[in-house]
Order: structure tokens, then C-alpha cells, then sequence
């Protein structure tokens, strides 16, 4: 028998009890959208030519996070119950025979290998369907199992529609099938809507499939924690903490020492080096590389940067799209800004903004300073209160210093200028015109002294001149 897996994810509800405009599949955990995490999990199984998600509200959107996975899509436009979302795909589905997967786009935390269990658990079996269960110390809200005599699931009883001995059970359906999908074609249309909300049940296959003559298995997952469906904010905030910890706790076994580690956040994509050092309250996002023995200072936030070996960023500092190279260091209250890169031995103080500039070798801006759209040669020292005005108002303009120029304090250069190598700009001045190498410019008013007029002013009566 065919027992290649096609994957079908139902992602076309709003989720009302999200009470929000975006469509639930659409809001993040674990610093992904929980569609692309069930979608992720489904390519484990299948190919993506064989991996289905139904769309409906907000489906361009919901499409657009996913589509560059290659999967397919089926369109429900009025969403009618869990078992509708199936049968319209009827078309597409049918055709492709096998084994039919299919869960629900908001069990973000679904682990590949329970996936994988599921679709090997019905291979061996002579069953027509196999759902996992699990036993939940407060099964609130969930479908329960009903068992035979015999131990096979005999129905699923929804919340709404059960009895109070059948509302008893803790054994919950997870929302997660494997069917033969020669039988589950044959008998689907036997779904009815006759429950108070007026829907099509895909969980009212299982008792379909029992009157039928067929066995269905429950599968039993061991760790509930993976198998939390999200139907309000509070559940999302579950997963994400699960998801939260599952990363910490992969880094802390690879030789990172998290401090404070339930305060932390780092996305899943994130690599970090042995030895680093993460403060807490950081956060590491998306994409983000960080080399070895760096550290990463209390309420940073890092977000598809890369950092070599030996970086140190003290705490408060908002690095963004950025690299800083080998020794580099940032902050505290630094912040880089998109296509910024900080040299080797660098280094960033308080309160300056870097944004599209690079800082070559051991340069300095430690205090109180802007950099846009610069080039800041090797060993130059910005001194305290720079700031290149890199606009016009029209356009964005350069600013080039050679390597080795001293930048007074409260310097402005007014953007496009260059300044030679080994200059020297006075503090205070305005540089809006090219400084050749090695020579001082000074764009400032010249210092007056007038001799004893503060004395003068202070002995003639109040209100004279
Ligand atoms: C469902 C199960 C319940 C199970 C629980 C696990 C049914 C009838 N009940 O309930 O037994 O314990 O999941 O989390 O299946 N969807 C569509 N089209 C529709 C309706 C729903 O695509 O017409 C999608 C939703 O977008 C959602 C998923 O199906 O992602 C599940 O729907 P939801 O309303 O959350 O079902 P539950 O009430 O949680
Ligand atoms: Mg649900």
C-alpha cells in the first residue's frame, strides 16, 4: 500500500478567542509565526508539493509568511468547521491517495519526531486512522477521547457537546491525525453539522470511521508541554516561554552561561559561541552570529547582527543589522543601526548612534556622538559631541576621515566632506570644507577677552549697562 505522507494544516480561522484583527496562525512565538513553525514541522514528513495549508482569512497574508517553503495551498472562504476545511480540498487531496496528516495551524510546538511517530504508529498498523492524545491535568476546552472495550479511540466528544462523564476525561485530542486516505475520502462526507455550533467536525471521523467497521488508535504523546494549541493570548505566551526555553537551555548545554535565563530571549535561528556571556534581560534575535568568550551586557538587544570572537557589548545597547569585528566593544546605551560594522578593538560609548558608517581598527567614538553614512578611518578619535550632518534635507550625504584624525569635541561635519589622514579638527568647529592630511582645521569664532568687565559689571548698580 502507498503509505507516502501528504500534510494538510488548517490555518483559516480568525481565532476569535485572540480577539484581534490578525488571524491567529499569523501572531508569533518563539519569534516566528505560528503557521510558519506547523509548517516547518509538516516538511519534516512530506514534501513540500504534498504539504497543504487552507487559507481563509487573511489568506494572502498567511501565504506570503510561507510561501517561499514551496508548499500549496487550498482556499476556504467561509470557514465552516474543522471537517469543511478538509473536504473543500477534496480536489487537490484525493488524487494523491496515502497516508492523509493533517493537525491544525496552532499547535506551534508540534515536535517533528511526534509527527514522524504518528505516520510510523499507522504504517504498522491495521487501523484506519490514528490520532495522538494526551492526558491533561486540566483538559478544559479540548475534545476528549472516548475509548472502546477494546482500548481504540471510539469517538471524540467536543467540549460544547459533552456529557459530565464524558467532560471527566483527561485523555484530550491533541488535533493531531494520520488517516488511510483511501477510507477517510470514502466516508467524509458522512460529517454532519448536527452540534450547536453548526460546523463540521473533522473530529466526528472517528466515530465515522468506528460505525464503519474500522479501528481507530489513539496514540499517546508523553510531553503535553509540545502539545499546546493556542486559542488566546495566554496560550501564546505559553508557547512562546516553552519555545524560550527549549533555546536557553541548548545553549547553556553548548557553553554559554546565561545569566538569569528566564529573563532572556533568543530566537531560534540564533548562534552563539562557547564561552559568551548573555546578561540579563538580553535579547538575541533573529539571525544573529556571536563568536566565542563575548558578552552580551544586561537589557541588550541584538538583532540580525554578527559579532566575531571577544566582542563585549555592555548593558543597554541596541545593535541592529550590524557586525563588529574581533575585540570590538559597544555601550553601555550604544546604538547601532542597520549596516553599521565596528572594527577590530573599537570601540562605541554611551550615547552614540552609528548608522551605515564604518569604524576601522581601534577607533573610538566613546561619548555623546552621531555617525551616519561615514567612514571612520583606523585609530581615529571621535571626540565627545560629534556629529556628521549627513542631511541635507534632500539627500544623504558621506562623510570620509583617514585614518588617525582627532575629532575635537562638538565637532560638526557638515556632510559631504572629507577629512585627510592624520588631521587634527579644533573642538567646536563647523567643518564644511575638505581637511587635507595631517593639517588642523579650526572652524570656530575666535576666543575674545576683555579684562576685568565681569568685576566692572558687578560693581555697577542693577539695571545700568
Ligand atoms: C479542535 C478540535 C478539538 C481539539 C482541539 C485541539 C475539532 C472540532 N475540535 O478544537 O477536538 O481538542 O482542536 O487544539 O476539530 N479551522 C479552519 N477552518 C474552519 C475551522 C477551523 O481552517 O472552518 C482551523 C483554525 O484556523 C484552527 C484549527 O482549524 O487553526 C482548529 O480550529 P479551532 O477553532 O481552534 O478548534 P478547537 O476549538 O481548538
Ligand atoms: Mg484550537
Amino acid at each position: 500500500m502507498d503509505t507516502r505522507v501528504t500534510a494538510v494544516i488548517l490555518a483559516a480561522g480568525l481565532g476569535t478567542r485572540m480577539k484581534s484583527r490578525r488571524a491567529k496562525v499569523l501572531h508569533e512565538a518563539g519569534g516566528k509565526t505560528l503557521i510558519e513553525h506547523t509548517v516547518d514541522a509538516a516538511l519534516s514528513i512530506a514534501a513540500p508539493e504534498r504539504v497543504f495549508v487552507v487559507v481563509g482569512h487573511q489568506a494572502d497574508q498567511v501565504q506570503s509568511v510561507v510561501a517561499s517553503r514551496g508548499v500549496r495551498f487550498i482556499q476556504q472562504d467561509e470557514q465552516r468547521g474543522t471537517g469543511h476545511a478538509v473536504m473543500i480540498g477534496r480536489e487537490q487531496l484525493a488524487a494523491l491517495g496515502g497516508l492523509l496528516v493533517i493537525y491544525y495551524g496552532d499547535c506551534p510546538l508540534i515536535p517533528p519526531a511526534l509527527l514522524q511517530a504518528l505516520v510510523d504508529h499507522q504504517r504498522n498498523s491495521d487501523a484506519a486512522a490514528t490520532l495522538v492524545s494526551a492526558e491533561f491535568p486540566d483538559p478544559t476546552g479540548y475534545g476528549r477521547v472516548i475509548r472502546d472495550s477494546g482500548g481504540h479511540a471510539h469517538a471524540v466528544v467536543e467540549q460544547k457537546a459533552g456529557t459530565p462523564e464524558q467532560l471527566a476525561i483527561r485523555e484530550i485530542n491533541v488535533g493531531i491525525y494520520c488517516f488511510r486516505a483511501d477510507l477517510f475520502w470514502k466516508h467524509v462526507d458522512k460529517i454532519q453539522p448536527n452540534n450547536p455550533a453548526r460546523e463540521y467536525y473533522l473530529t466526528d471521523m472517528i466515530e465515522i470511521l468506528s460505525h464503519a467497521g474500522h479501528t481507530v488508535d489513539a496514540y499517546r504523546a508523553t510531553n503535553p508541554a509540545d502539545l499546546l494549541g493556542i486559542n488566546n493570548r495566554i496560550e501564546l505566551a505559553a508557547a512562546d516561554r516553552v519555545f524560550r526555553e527549549r533555546k536557553i537551555r541548548a545553549l547553556m548545554l553548548g557553553g554559554v552561561t546565561v545569566e538569569k535565563p528566564e529573563t532572556v530571549t533568543v530566537d531560534n535561528a540564533v548562534e552563539i559561541g562557547t564561552d559568551t556571556v548573555i546578561g540579563p534581560f538580553a535579547q538575541i534575535l533573529g539571525n544573529t552570529r556571536i563568536g566565542e568568550g563575548c558578552r552580551i551586557g544586561a537589557c541588550s538587544i541584538v538583532r540580525n547582527s554578527e559579532l566575531a570572537d571577544g566582542v563585549e557589548v555592555a548593558p543597554f545597547t541596541m545593535i541592529d543589522a550590524s557586525r563588529m569585528a574581533a575585540g570590538a566593544h559597544a555601550g553601555p546605551y550604544s546604538r547601532l543601526r542597520p549596516e553599521s560594522e565596528i572594527g577590530p578593538g573599537a570601540r562605541v560609548g554611551n550615547f552614540v548612534e552609528v548608522k551605515k558608517s564604518q569604524l576601522g581598527a581601534n577607533a573610538k567614538a566613546n561619548h555623546l556622538a552621531y555617525l551616519g553614512d561615514s567612514s571612520v578611518g583606523a585609530g581615529v578619535n571621535i571626540g565627545a559631541g560629534t556629529i556628521t550632518c549627513n542631511y541635507d534635507g534632500r539627500t544623504k550625504n558621506r562623510t570620509r576621515i583617514g585614518k588617525d584624525v582627532f575629532v575635537g569635541s562638538n565637532s560638526t561635519l557638515v556632510a559631504p566632506v572629507e577629512i585627510g589622514e592624520g588631521a587634527y579638527l579644533a573642538a567646536g568647529s563647523v567643518i564644511t570644507e575638505p581637511v587635507p592630511p595631517d593639517a588642523l582645521a579650526l572652524g570656530r569664532a575666535r576666543q575674545v577677552i576683555k579684562e576685568g568687565w565681569a568685576r566692572e559689571r558687578r560693581e555697577k548698580p542693577a539695571g545700568t549697562r
